[in-house]
């Protein structure tokens, strides 16, 4: 086989075959495919699409281009949930202790920041010690002792995808729906999992800015996750503004505990409770929503799901006694607000300026492997749809020594808009994919 000619392939807008998908994704992850063919055939993807069926051989060779984990031997339905990544997204660090206080077994492989979204490993970090590089043998003994894990990708897994992803990073090819699919799902299907609930965000603060387009991404995951044998769903959720009342690493962990104590903000623990409840239905742990939720809320109430975290959290090099005590972790002490313009209700926080607001105060990477500060970032103080007076504070910007302060000014001011009336607020889920 000739690189050329599959390139010219999907140029001219035909369909490769199974074989011929192999032989790529073999020779991206073996390194014998030049960069720049590489790149040539990604962008030829991006431009004329990927059939279904290309999509999801894409996704398994390259699931399969490095080590899968395997789970067979754990007791209980292996289940995951996957956000395509929001502001103030902390989902991931609620639902997997709480799914596996109700029974799953919960291998969630995560990412670090990406754009103006954080990262749950970056998230993890803000605590002493966490360790998110864990080989094979760890992952299987924190799942053992806490029923979940959340780690960063192994060097030897799915090495197609770490490839592909530099080059499209570098090559304007991210924004390609088959691409995302395979890149996304690969990393699944390498977890060796049963059950999968992706949280699709649509919206200012999300990589798609449309329900529209969300959902043909979320069709497009759905459908590889099934061909790939994996019991998929997505849930669109809006990402107009942030998740819950805080951005940043430290402040976004706190507020994850806030909710495992069952005191956290109503959005974050209504979403976290939704993506549990599909979680545990999809697992098989219950046959029906209602069922789930009565689980969800035993596993809330009696402290089991906040336990596991903990588990989790000591068993991955953690010092869990840090998140039972106020002040445990560090939270940068200068503050700054943020003001709303004038009185009414508040209309807008743009997600997606919020999060930058909280980059530019350190909270994330100019260069991949920039260190990122934990301490920083912004606290939410009103809710869109809230009423305000003008002059009052709307953000907190929590700042160190005053580093990127003036940036992350003018960004807050741009996310805040006030209005004389209030709108009805849109609903959290905006749509549930089953196929
Ligand atoms: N997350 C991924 O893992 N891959 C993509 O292509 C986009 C988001």
């Amino acid at each position: 086989m000739r690189a050329v000619d599959l390139i010219r392939k999907k140029r001219e807008g035909q369909a490769l075959v199974e074989t011929e998908i192999e032989w790529l994704v073999r020779a991206v992850a073996d390194g014998s495919l030049p960069d720049y063919q590489a790149a040539a055939w990604l962008m030829a993807v991006l431009w004329r699409g990927l059939e279904p069926d290309e999509t999801a051989w894409l996704t398994l060779a390259m699931a399969r281009s490095g080590e899968c984990l395997d789970l067979a031997d754990l007791e209980g339905p292996r289940v995951d949930k996957h956000s395509t990544g929001g502001v103030g997204d902390k989902t991931s660090l609620v639902v997997a202790p709480l799914v596996a206080a109700c029974g799953g077994i919960v291998p969630m492989i995560s990412g670090r920041g990406l754009g103006h979204t954080g990262g749950t490993l970056d998230k993890l970090e803000a605590i002493p010690g966490f360790r998110v590089r864990l080989t094979p043998d760890e992952v299987k003994a924190t799942l053992r002792r806490a029923g979940c894990v959340i780690a960063g990708q192994t060097e030897r897994m799915v090495p197609a995808d770490r490839r592909l992803y530099a080059l499209r990073d570098v090559t304007a090819t991210i924004e390609s729906v088959p691409l995302i699919t395979a890149s996304i799902m690969s990393k699944k299907v390498a977890e060796g999992i049963d059950a999968l609930v992706l949280d699709v965000k649509a919206g200012r603060g999300a990589f798609m800015k449309t329900a529209a387009d969300a959902g043909r991404l979320a069709a497009s995951l759905v459908a590889t996750g099934r061909a790939a044998g994996i019991r998929t769903e997505a849930l669109v959720t809006r990402m107009d503004a942030p998740i819950g009342r805080t951005v940043g690493h430290a402040v976004e962990v706190l507020e994850a505990v806030d909710a495992l104590r069952g005191r956290g903000p109503e959005d974050l623990s209504a979403l976290c409770r939704r993506l549990a409840e599909r979680m545990i239905v999809l697992a098989g742990l219950e046959a029906d929503d209602a069922a789930a939720a009565r689980r969800v809320d035993a596993a809330l109430e009696s402290g089991r799901a906040f336990e596991r975290f903990l588990t989790m959290v000591e068993a991955q090099g953690g010092d869990p006694r840090l998140l039972e005590r106020a002040g445990g972790l560090e939270v940068a002490q200068g503050v700054a607000a943020a003001e709303a313009p004038g009185d009414g209700v508040l209309a807008t926080l743009d997600a997606e300026l919020v999060g930058r607001a909280a980059l530019a105060l350190g909270a994330g990477r100019d260069l991949a492997d920039d260190p990122v500060d934990p301490a920083v970032g912004v606290r939410v103080l009103v809710r869109p749809g809230e009423p305000v007076r003008a002059g009052q504070p709307v953000l907190e910007l929590l700042h160190r020594d005053g580093r990127g302060l003036d940036a992350a000014r003018a960004l807050a001011g741009k996310a805040i808009t006030v209005e004389e009336t209030q709108a009805a607020p849109p609903a959290l889920v905006l749509d549930h994919v089953t196929a």
